[in-house]
């Protein structure tokens, strides 16, 4: 059966924990949804992972267009959301409703993530689930926001905890379905966790969230400098090398194809 929003819901009621990965093509999202990942995120990490930027900030609409297409041809099963990239949504709500609206339409993805929770954007979400458009939040360590956040942990100090305790708070009250916690406290992702009806989503965020959410790059080896948080899964660079240092030899010695 598909995974849909409302199966999130029902799943934190009955605590069986979300697995979420990130995907960037059909390539991956086949194997990550056959491997019985609940949702696929087009994150914008993909701008860094697999398009060589050194943040997520270049991405273009056309871009997670395109990626969140080819994710959306590979999975059958998972829920695939896409991220809104920097400066798809924050001009307006109207502004907001058109990316959004062009990722369900032109990609055929699910849902759409944005990152923050001021009061405009609460606003902005709030326009978005009253058009229909499923909208999953993500508050912590905005990496949208990386010119003023860094990629340090976020919440360390009691204003700055209770700030996003309020904006998860907002966020849920909006409509979100699901709310992505980066790399805050663990009591502070556990106490969100608690007061919300809707599920969080940790990376970085402790073992109290409703689920965990991994950039695949980073499980599977390919990050170089992997946040601290990150466990590294497999080392698939090693493999792959292997596979391709394998074929060079065998062509150059002459063994492949084999002499018919
Ligand atoms: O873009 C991304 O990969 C994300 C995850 C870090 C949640 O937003």
């Amino acid at each position: 059966m598909p995974v849909t929003p409302h199966t999130l819901l029902s799943w934190k009621r009955q605590r069986r924990p979300l697995t979420a990965l990130t995907a960037w093509d059909c390539l991956w999202a086949k194997v990550l949804d056959q491997a019985g990942v609940d949702i696929l995120l087009v994150g914008d990490s993909l701008a860094m992972t697999a398009l060589g930027h050194e943040t997520t900030l270049p991405l273009t609409l056309e871009a997670m267009i395109h990626h969140g297409a080819a994710v959306t041809r590979g999975a059958e099963r998972a829920l695939v959301v896409c991220d809104l990239p920097f400066l798809s949504y924050q001009l307006s709500a109207e502004q907001a409703l058109e990316s959004a609206g062009r990722l369900l339409k032109e990609a055929g993805v699910q849902a759409v993530k944005l990152e923050g929770g001021y009061p405009r954007l609460v606003g902005t979400v709030e326009r978005l689930v009253e058009t229909g458009i499923p909208v999953m939040g993500h508050v912590g360590l905005t990496p949208q926001s990386v010119h003023q956040l860094g990629y340090r942990q976020q919440g360390q100090t009691a204003a700055g905890a209770e700030g996003i305790y309020q904006q998860a708070l907002a966020l849920a009250e909006a409509g979100v379905f699901a709310l992505v916690l980066e790399h805050i406290p663990p009591e502070l992702a556990q106490k969100i966790t608690q007061a919300l009806s809707v599920p969080t989503i940790g990376i970085g965020a402790g073992p109290h969230c409703d689920g965990q959410v991994l950039v695949t790059a980073d499980l599977l080896g390919f990050s170089p400098k992997p946040p601290p948080f990150a466990p590294v899964y497999a080392d698939v660079p090693a493999l792959i090398t292997q596979a391709a240092q394998k074929f060079c030899q065998e062509v150059r010695g002459g063994t492949f194809p084999a002499p018919s």
